[in-house]
Protein backbone atom coordinates (compact mmCIF):
# COMPACT_ATOMS: atom_id res chain seq x y z
CA UNK A 1 0.00 0.00 0.00
CA UNK A 2 1.45 3.31 -0.89
CA UNK A 3 2.17 5.62 2.03
CA UNK A 4 0.15 8.63 2.46
CA UNK A 5 2.07 11.98 1.44
CA UNK A 6 2.39 14.95 3.98
CA UNK A 7 3.69 18.35 3.54
CA UNK A 8 4.51 21.24 6.12
CA UNK A 9 6.79 23.90 6.35
CA UNK A 10 8.13 26.90 8.53
CA UNK A 11 9.10 30.40 7.70
CA UNK A 12 12.71 31.02 8.05
CA UNK A 13 11.40 34.61 9.54
CA UNK A 14 13.05 33.93 12.97
CA UNK A 15 14.71 31.73 14.88
CA UNK A 16 13.19 28.29 15.75
CA UNK A 17 11.12 28.12 18.81
CA UNK A 18 10.58 26.01 21.99
CA UNK A 19 6.82 26.22 20.12
CA UNK A 20 8.02 25.17 16.68
CA UNK A 21 9.70 22.33 18.40
CA UNK A 22 6.75 20.88 20.53
CA UNK A 23 4.00 22.12 18.46
CA UNK A 24 5.54 21.14 15.07
CA UNK A 25 9.14 19.82 14.49
CA UNK A 26 9.14 16.78 17.06
CA UNK A 27 5.81 15.31 15.64
CA UNK A 28 7.29 15.13 12.05
CA UNK A 29 9.97 13.08 13.48
CA UNK A 30 7.39 10.70 14.50
CA UNK A 31 5.84 10.67 11.07
CA UNK A 32 8.80 10.41 8.67
CA UNK A 33 8.65 6.27 9.38
CA UNK A 34 5.16 5.96 8.28
CA UNK A 35 4.59 8.77 5.63
CA UNK A 36 5.85 10.06 3.01
CA UNK A 37 7.13 13.57 4.04
CA UNK A 38 7.78 16.80 2.61
CA UNK A 39 10.06 19.04 4.76
CA UNK A 40 10.23 22.31 3.42
CA UNK A 41 11.73 25.35 4.96
CA UNK A 42 9.56 28.22 3.14
CA UNK A 43 11.22 31.09 2.13
CA UNK A 44 9.32 32.56 -0.52
CA UNK A 45 6.27 32.71 2.80
CA UNK A 46 9.25 34.89 5.10
CA UNK A 47 9.49 37.81 2.14
CA UNK A 48 6.03 38.56 2.55
CA UNK A 49 7.10 41.15 5.45
CA UNK A 50 10.23 42.94 4.67
CA UNK A 51 13.63 40.42 5.68
CA UNK A 52 17.11 41.36 5.31
CA UNK A 53 19.02 39.30 2.52
CA UNK A 54 21.82 37.47 4.26
CA UNK A 55 20.12 36.96 7.39
CA UNK A 56 17.55 35.32 5.63
CA UNK A 57 19.93 33.23 3.32
CA UNK A 58 21.36 32.49 6.51
CA UNK A 59 18.66 30.78 8.72
CA UNK A 60 17.55 29.43 5.60
CA UNK A 61 20.46 26.65 5.70
CA UNK A 62 20.49 26.64 9.99
CA UNK A 63 16.82 25.54 10.06
CA UNK A 64 17.78 22.69 7.17
CA UNK A 65 21.10 22.06 10.45
CA UNK A 66 18.18 22.02 12.90
CA UNK A 67 15.63 20.27 11.27
CA UNK A 68 18.09 17.79 11.03
CA UNK A 69 19.51 17.87 14.43
CA UNK A 70 15.98 17.06 15.82
CA UNK A 71 15.96 14.13 13.80
CA UNK A 72 14.80 14.62 10.49
CA UNK A 73 16.29 12.38 8.29
CA UNK A 74 17.24 13.90 5.10
CA UNK A 75 17.11 10.18 3.43
CA UNK A 76 13.60 9.17 5.08
CA UNK A 77 12.29 12.58 3.91
CA UNK A 78 12.96 15.25 0.87
CA UNK A 79 13.91 18.39 2.55
CA UNK A 80 14.56 21.80 0.72
CA UNK A 81 14.15 25.53 0.49
CA UNK A 82 11.31 26.61 -1.16
CA UNK A 83 12.99 29.07 -3.44
CA UNK A 84 15.42 26.47 -4.73
CA UNK A 85 11.71 25.12 -6.29
CA UNK A 86 10.79 27.48 -8.90
CA UNK A 87 7.37 25.64 -9.55
CA UNK A 88 5.81 26.75 -5.90
CA UNK A 89 5.88 30.10 -7.78
CA UNK A 90 4.45 28.95 -11.44
CA UNK A 91 1.88 26.65 -9.86
CA UNK A 92 0.98 29.84 -7.13
CA UNK A 93 0.22 32.32 -10.48
CA UNK A 94 -1.98 29.71 -11.99
CA UNK A 95 -3.81 29.38 -8.59
CA UNK A 96 -4.17 32.67 -8.21
CA UNK A 97 -5.95 33.10 -10.85
CA UNK A 98 -8.90 30.33 -9.46
CA UNK A 99 -9.27 32.13 -6.43
CA UNK A 100 -12.05 34.58 -5.11
CA UNK A 101 -10.73 37.77 -4.01
CA UNK A 102 -13.51 37.48 -1.28
CA UNK A 103 -12.13 34.32 -0.38
CA UNK A 104 -8.70 35.93 0.44
CA UNK A 105 -10.46 38.71 2.31
CA UNK A 106 -11.90 36.71 4.96
CA UNK A 107 -8.62 34.57 5.78
CA UNK A 108 -8.12 35.48 9.84
CA UNK A 109 -4.12 35.30 9.75
CA UNK A 110 -4.42 37.93 6.73
CA UNK A 111 -6.40 40.13 8.86
CA UNK A 112 -4.45 40.05 11.68
CA UNK A 113 -0.87 40.60 9.95
CA UNK A 114 -2.42 43.26 8.18
CA UNK A 115 -2.74 44.92 11.47
CA UNK A 116 0.60 43.67 12.47
CA UNK A 117 1.88 45.23 9.28
CA UNK A 118 -0.06 48.26 8.83
CA UNK A 119 2.69 49.97 6.74
CA UNK A 120 3.24 47.48 4.43
CA UNK A 121 0.37 45.36 3.02
CA UNK A 122 1.66 43.72 0.21
CA UNK A 123 -0.16 41.47 -2.41
CA UNK A 124 1.91 38.62 -1.12
CA UNK A 125 0.69 39.28 2.42
CA UNK A 126 -2.67 39.00 0.71
CA UNK A 127 -1.74 36.05 -1.69
CA UNK A 128 -0.03 33.99 0.67
CA UNK A 129 -2.81 30.89 1.81
CA UNK A 130 -2.69 31.33 -2.56
CA UNK A 131 1.60 30.37 -2.48
CA UNK A 132 0.70 27.50 0.39
CA UNK A 133 -2.27 26.08 -1.67
CA UNK A 134 0.74 25.66 -4.34
CA UNK A 135 2.98 23.94 -1.32
CA UNK A 136 0.83 21.50 -0.64
CA UNK A 137 -1.34 20.62 -4.20
CA UNK A 138 2.04 20.70 -6.09
CA UNK A 139 3.09 17.44 -4.52
CA UNK A 140 -0.64 16.14 -3.94
CA UNK A 141 0.08 15.83 -0.47
CA UNK A 142 -2.61 13.88 1.52
CA UNK A 143 -2.35 15.41 4.71
CA UNK A 144 -0.93 18.65 6.30
CA UNK A 145 0.27 19.17 9.71
CA UNK A 146 -1.01 22.30 11.06
CA UNK A 147 -1.40 24.24 14.17
CA UNK A 148 -5.13 25.14 14.41
CA UNK A 149 -4.09 29.06 12.92
CA UNK A 150 -3.53 27.06 9.52
CA UNK A 151 -6.86 24.95 9.34
CA UNK A 152 -8.44 28.14 7.66
CA UNK A 153 -5.80 28.02 5.25
CA UNK A 154 -5.86 24.29 4.29
CA UNK A 155 -9.84 24.39 4.11
CA UNK A 156 -9.03 27.25 1.42
CA UNK A 157 -6.21 24.94 -0.17
CA UNK A 158 -8.76 22.22 -0.57
CA UNK A 159 -11.52 24.83 -2.10
CA UNK A 160 -9.46 25.49 -4.86
CA UNK A 161 -8.59 21.98 -6.14
CA UNK A 162 -12.19 21.10 -6.27
CA UNK A 163 -13.09 23.95 -8.09
CA UNK A 164 -10.08 22.47 -10.82
CA UNK A 165 -10.54 19.23 -10.47
CA UNK A 166 -14.31 20.07 -11.27
CA UNK A 167 -13.58 22.58 -14.01
CA UNK A 168 -10.32 20.37 -15.72
CA UNK A 169 -11.41 16.96 -14.34
CA UNK A 170 -9.31 15.25 -11.52
CA UNK A 171 -5.57 17.27 -11.35
CA UNK A 172 -5.20 17.56 -7.42
CA UNK A 173 -5.52 15.25 -4.20
CA UNK A 174 -7.52 17.36 -1.65
CA UNK A 175 -5.59 17.43 1.14
CA UNK A 176 -6.47 17.61 4.90
CA UNK A 177 -5.44 19.61 7.97
CA UNK A 178 -3.69 16.86 10.27
CA UNK A 179 -3.47 18.68 13.64
CA UNK A 180 -2.02 15.84 15.94
CA UNK A 181 -2.87 15.34 19.68
CA UNK A 182 0.67 15.35 20.93
CA UNK A 183 1.42 18.64 19.66
CA UNK A 184 1.59 20.61 22.72
CA UNK A 185 0.38 24.48 21.89
CA UNK A 186 3.10 26.68 24.10
CA UNK A 187 1.96 29.88 25.24
CA UNK A 188 4.01 32.69 25.66
CA UNK A 189 6.79 33.15 28.91
CA UNK A 190 5.74 36.47 28.96
CA UNK A 191 2.32 36.39 28.36
CA UNK A 192 -0.15 33.16 28.93
CA UNK A 193 -2.70 34.09 27.29
CA UNK A 194 -0.75 34.44 23.46
CA UNK A 195 0.81 31.74 21.63
CA UNK A 196 4.57 31.69 22.20
CA UNK A 197 5.69 33.28 18.90
CA UNK A 198 9.29 34.20 17.18
CA UNK A 199 7.48 37.94 17.21
CA UNK A 200 7.40 38.14 21.00
CA UNK A 201 11.06 37.64 22.09
CA UNK A 202 10.33 38.67 25.91
CA UNK A 203 8.16 35.73 26.62
CA UNK A 204 9.93 33.32 23.90
CA UNK A 205 12.67 30.35 24.26
CA UNK A 206 14.81 29.82 21.12
CA UNK A 207 15.82 26.36 20.11
CA UNK A 208 19.27 27.40 20.52
CA UNK A 209 19.06 29.77 23.18
CA UNK A 210 21.81 29.67 26.13
CA UNK A 211 21.22 27.22 29.35
CA UNK A 212 21.44 30.33 31.29
CA UNK A 213 18.83 32.09 29.21
CA UNK A 214 16.54 29.74 29.26
CA UNK A 215 17.03 29.68 32.57
CA UNK A 216 16.44 33.45 33.14
CA UNK A 217 13.22 33.17 30.88
CA UNK A 218 11.60 30.38 33.17
CA UNK A 219 12.34 32.42 36.38
CA UNK A 220 10.60 35.28 35.13
CA UNK A 221 7.50 33.66 33.72
CA UNK A 222 4.42 35.06 34.37
CA UNK A 223 2.59 33.11 37.05
CA UNK A 224 -0.14 34.39 39.54
CA UNK A 225 -0.40 35.26 43.22
CA UNK A 226 -1.37 31.78 44.51
CA UNK A 227 1.02 28.83 45.22
CA UNK A 228 -0.83 25.85 44.02
CA UNK A 229 1.63 24.01 40.76
CA UNK A 230 -2.38 23.32 39.40
CA UNK A 231 -3.20 22.72 35.88
CA UNK A 232 -6.27 25.39 35.77
CA UNK A 233 -5.84 27.10 32.62
CA UNK A 234 -8.93 29.46 33.03
CA UNK A 235 -7.41 30.92 36.19
CA UNK A 236 -4.24 29.49 36.46
CA UNK A 237 -2.54 30.51 32.60
CA UNK A 238 1.10 31.05 33.52
CA UNK A 239 1.08 27.85 35.42
CA UNK A 240 -1.03 25.53 33.32
CA UNK A 241 1.46 26.72 30.64
CA UNK A 242 4.70 25.78 32.39
CA UNK A 243 2.47 22.45 33.49
CA UNK A 244 2.30 21.80 29.49
CA UNK A 245 6.17 22.46 29.07
CA UNK A 246 7.08 20.19 31.74
CA UNK A 247 5.01 17.26 30.47
CA UNK A 248 6.23 17.72 26.94
CA UNK A 249 9.61 17.94 28.05
CA UNK A 250 10.05 15.47 30.58
CA UNK A 251 7.39 12.94 29.16
CA UNK A 252 5.79 12.93 32.45
CA UNK A 253 1.53 13.11 33.05
CA UNK A 254 -0.13 16.08 34.37
CA UNK A 255 -0.97 14.00 37.36
CA UNK A 256 2.43 13.55 38.16
CA UNK A 257 4.21 16.47 37.67
CA UNK A 258 1.26 18.07 39.83
CA UNK A 259 1.81 15.20 42.53
CA UNK A 260 6.17 15.88 41.80
CA UNK A 261 5.24 20.01 43.33
CA UNK A 262 2.39 19.57 45.66
CA UNK A 263 3.46 21.70 48.40
CA UNK A 264 6.05 23.58 46.69
CA UNK A 265 6.14 27.11 45.87
CA UNK A 266 6.59 28.62 42.28
CA UNK A 267 10.16 29.54 43.41
CA UNK A 268 11.21 25.85 42.98
CA UNK A 269 8.69 24.65 40.18
CA UNK A 270 9.70 27.57 37.88
CA UNK A 271 14.02 26.31 37.89
CA UNK A 272 12.97 23.01 37.42
CA UNK A 273 10.57 23.46 34.24
CA UNK A 274 14.05 25.78 32.98
CA UNK A 275 16.14 22.46 33.99
CA UNK A 276 13.80 20.30 31.80
CA UNK A 277 13.71 22.50 29.24
CA UNK A 278 17.30 22.88 29.47
CA UNK A 279 18.32 19.36 29.18
CA UNK A 280 15.80 19.09 26.34
CA UNK A 281 17.41 21.70 24.11
CA UNK A 282 21.00 20.80 24.91
CA UNK A 283 21.60 18.15 22.96
CA UNK A 284 19.50 19.74 19.68
CA UNK A 285 21.44 23.18 19.97
CA UNK A 286 24.91 20.63 20.53
CA UNK A 287 24.10 18.73 17.25
CA UNK A 288 22.75 21.77 15.27
CA UNK A 289 25.99 23.69 16.00
CA UNK A 290 27.69 20.60 14.58
CA UNK A 291 25.49 20.57 11.50
CA UNK A 292 26.10 24.17 10.87
CA UNK A 293 29.66 24.18 10.83
CA UNK A 294 29.71 21.51 8.22
CA UNK A 295 28.35 23.62 5.04
CA UNK A 296 29.38 21.12 2.23
CA UNK A 297 26.77 18.37 3.90
CA UNK A 298 23.71 20.84 3.98
CA UNK A 299 24.33 21.87 0.20
CA UNK A 300 24.03 18.32 -1.05
CA UNK A 301 20.99 18.18 1.53
CA UNK A 302 19.72 20.96 -0.06
CA UNK A 303 20.89 20.08 -3.47
CA UNK A 304 19.15 16.94 -3.53
CA UNK A 305 16.43 17.72 -1.83
CA UNK A 306 15.57 20.40 -4.14
CA UNK A 307 15.79 18.05 -7.72
CA UNK A 308 13.85 15.45 -5.90
CA UNK A 309 10.78 18.05 -4.63
CA UNK A 310 11.22 19.34 -8.59
CA UNK A 311 10.85 16.33 -10.45
CA UNK A 312 7.73 15.76 -8.06
CA UNK A 313 6.38 19.35 -8.85
CA UNK A 314 6.69 19.87 -12.72
CA UNK A 315 4.86 16.43 -12.96
CA UNK A 316 1.86 18.42 -11.35
CA UNK A 317 2.49 21.49 -12.89
CA UNK A 318 2.83 19.87 -16.49
CA UNK A 319 -0.64 18.30 -16.13
CA UNK A 320 -1.81 21.41 -14.52
CA UNK A 321 -0.21 24.01 -17.60
CA UNK A 322 -1.81 21.33 -20.10
CA UNK A 323 -5.19 21.58 -18.85
CA UNK A 324 -5.52 25.08 -18.85
CA UNK A 325 -4.39 25.51 -22.30
CA UNK A 326 -0.56 26.28 -21.82
P1 LIG B 1 5.30 30.03 10.54
O1 LIG B 1 5.59 31.48 10.59
O2 LIG B 1 5.96 29.26 9.48
O3 LIG B 1 3.85 29.71 10.71
P2 LIG B 1 5.61 29.38 13.27
O4 LIG B 1 6.87 29.38 14.02
O5 LIG B 1 4.54 30.35 13.60
O6 LIG B 1 6.06 29.53 11.79
O7 LIG B 1 4.98 27.96 13.26
C1 LIG B 1 5.66 26.84 12.74
C2 LIG B 1 4.97 25.61 13.20
O8 LIG B 1 5.17 25.46 14.59
C3 LIG B 1 3.47 25.61 12.99
O9 LIG B 1 3.06 24.30 12.68
C4 LIG B 1 2.92 26.04 14.29
O10 LIG B 1 1.63 25.54 14.54
C5 LIG B 1 3.94 25.45 15.27
N1 LIG B 1 4.07 26.35 16.40
C6 LIG B 1 4.65 27.58 16.40
N2 LIG B 1 4.59 28.14 17.60
C7 LIG B 1 3.95 27.25 18.40
C8 LIG B 1 3.57 27.24 19.78
N3 LIG B 1 3.83 28.28 20.57
N4 LIG B 1 2.95 26.15 20.27
C9 LIG B 1 2.69 25.09 19.47
N5 LIG B 1 3.01 25.03 18.17
C10 LIG B 1 3.62 26.10 17.63
NA1 LIG C 1 2.13 29.75 12.27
Amino acid sequence: EKKKRIFSGIQPSGELTLGSYMGAIRNWVDLQEEYDCLYCIVDMHAITVRQDPATLRRRSVNQLAQYIACGLDPKKNIMFIQSHVPQHAELSWVLGCYTQFGELSRMTQFKAKAKQHADNITAGLFTYPVLMASDILLYQADLVPVGEDQRQHVELTRDIAQRFNSVYGDTFTLPGAFIPKMGARVMSLANPESKMSKSDPDGCVFMMDKPEDIMRKFKRAVTDCETAVKFDKENKAGISNLLTIYCAATGKTLAEAEAEFAGQGYGVFKPAVGEAVVELLRPLREESERIMKDKAYLESVYKEGAEHAAYLAQKTLSKVYRKIGF
